[in-house]
């Protein structure tokens, strides 16, 4: 079955014709704002429009991107374009529609663009959909949103008549209850949840580690400070799970920072966690207290032997934490290699929308400690009713929230039914009203560690 005919309470979405081509020139490309997004106008003359869908439509494995056209039909009138495009890059499909600009302000993109999920994931069985939108392009951005597109970075795109550079965003969609990784700025694929293990060892020893990994947990964050580095070795061994199978991160403490005291607190991590790499290694904090001014050259002393032992292999991915712009832009200035990650406190009621910008415009994955907020919210009747109309618990949708945020989360548990609890987010997704009111709750479950306040020895 190629291109079958899809209804919507407004459109049809029916396969393309070589006659499409002409019609969409004659009326579309008078509308200049739309024209500029048009693939008919890509082409600048229809004879080349003619002779590619020629292509498509009598090539039922023809290999040009565009796998899956729609024509996007209101009362019998073509009014926008759509398909499905295979990526061989990303191994995903990828939503796209233009409209004419008469229909602009119906919802009808956001209707055509929810059929087509749905096709892409009931007939064409995908979990994963990749979504972009010209960033000047704000009405596409909200139609991504609206359908449950998640932001994951910006990047170069080049328009395909003049190949002039634009800057566009990329967003990702899984099917519901599937979760999707995330891809650090080196292509390296993290889960979406790690196992937050501060504090776990303390009473049961190694049993919740093994726990989390029965679970299915498969990242585990730790860090020299946490005194526990030995257990999490001893319960991966114990596990007999491959190590090319658990995504294992570790931290270095402000008092180990320097070229030298780095490659030394590097060694130690490796060998109480029984492993000869680490998969991310971060540095915890970017100062030791407010008064020592030598922070800027200890950053620099540090990112130099970090991107050293991410060149020899013994780390496959560096990272910070607790970075805000200002500590960012010193390893920026004259860095080898980009953070691939910034490990930030960040929940509902306290999300640090300029950090977060400023790592998505360096392609820096944002990841949230204490993603529950300490829970502060548990008791809070507007979420409780809110988590309930999802038919979920409020744990549930504070990390369901920020999943949907593009940030990756490392929640910590010493129960087994929580550790469950919260692997269990992608079953349901939250609006994007309840989004914008979990976006924006006053602060609450703050821990006051600010970066630049704080002394860590
Ligand atoms: N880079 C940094 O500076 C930094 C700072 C702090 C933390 N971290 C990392 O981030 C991880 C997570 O942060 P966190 O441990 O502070 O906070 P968290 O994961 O947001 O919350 C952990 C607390 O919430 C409870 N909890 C967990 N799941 C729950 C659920 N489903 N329902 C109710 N309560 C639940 C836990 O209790 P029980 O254990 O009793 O279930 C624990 O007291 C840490 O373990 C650590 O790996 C990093």
């Amino acid at each position: 079955m190629k291109n079958p005919v899809i209804e919507t309470e407004r459109l049809i979405l029916r396969p393309l014709t070589v006659e499409d081509a002409q019609t969409a020139f004659d009326s579309w490309t008078s509308d200049p704002e739309v024209a500029k997004y048009m693939r008919y106008y890509a082409h600048k003359s229809v004879d080349t429009t003619k002779e590619w869908l020629k292509s498509v439509v009598a090539n039922e494995n023809s290999d040009t991107s565009f796998d899956w056209g729609f024509v996007l039909c209101e009362s019998g009138e073509l009014v926008g374009s759509g398909g499905l495009y295979y990526d061989d890059e990303d191994g995903m499909f990828e939503i796209g529609y233009n409209f004419a600009k008469k229909v602009w302000g119906r919802g009808l993109a956001t209707e055509a663009a929810r059929a087509m999920i749905d096709f892409a994931f009931t007939t064409l069985h995908q979990t994963q959909l990749r979504g972009r939108h010209n960033i000047e392009n704000k009405a596409s951005g909200n139609v991504m949103k609206k359908c449950g597109f998640v932001y994951e970075r910006d990047c170069l795109d080049y328009m395909l008549e003049d190949h002039a550079e634009r800057t566009v965003s990329m967003y990702r969609l899984s099917k519901p209850g599937t979760p999707s990784n995330f891809i650090l700025n080196n292509g390296i694929e993290i889960p979406p949840i790690g196992f937050g293990s501060y504090r776990s060892t303390l009473n049961d020893g190694i049993a919740p580690i093994l726990q989390a990994l029965e679970l299915g947990y498969r990242y585990i964050d730790t860090a020299s400070f946490y005194k526990n580095e030995e257990d999490i070795g001893a319960a991966l061994e114990q596990s007999g799970i491959q190590r090319s199978e658990i995504f294992l991160a570790t931290k270095m403490w402000p008092t180990e920072m320097g070229y030298e005291e780095t490659m030394e607190a590097f060694a130690g991590s490796c060998r109480k966690l029984r492993t000869d790499y680490i998969d991310l290694y971060l540095i915890h904090w970017p100062k030791l207290n407010p008064s020592d001014l030598q922070w800027r050259q200890k950053i620099r002393d540090t990112w130099r032997a970090m991107e050293e032992l991410y060149e020899a292999g013994k780390c496959r991915a560096i990272g910070v934490c607790n970075f805000q712009p200002h500590h960012l832009q010193v390893i920026l200035d004259d860095c080898k290699v980009v953070p691939m990650v910034d490990q930030l406190e960040l929940h509902a009621g306290y999300i640090q929308q300029y950090t977060l910008d400023f790592c998505r415009a360096h392609g820096i994955v944002p990841q949230a400690w204490s993603p529950l907020g300490r829970m502060y919210f548990s008791e809070e009747p507007y979420l409780q009713k809110m988590a309930a109309q999802y038919g979920r618990p409020v744990s549930q949708l504070l990390l369901r929230f920020l999943n949907q945020s593009g940030i990756q989360i490392i929640p910590k548990s010493s129960h087994v039914d929580r550790m469950k609890e919260n692997l269990d987010i992608f079953g349901f997704t939250i609006n994007d009203e309840d989004m914008s009111f979990l976006s924006c709750l006053p602060q609450v479950g703050f821990s006051k560690e600010f970066p630049d306040w704080a002394t860590r020895g």
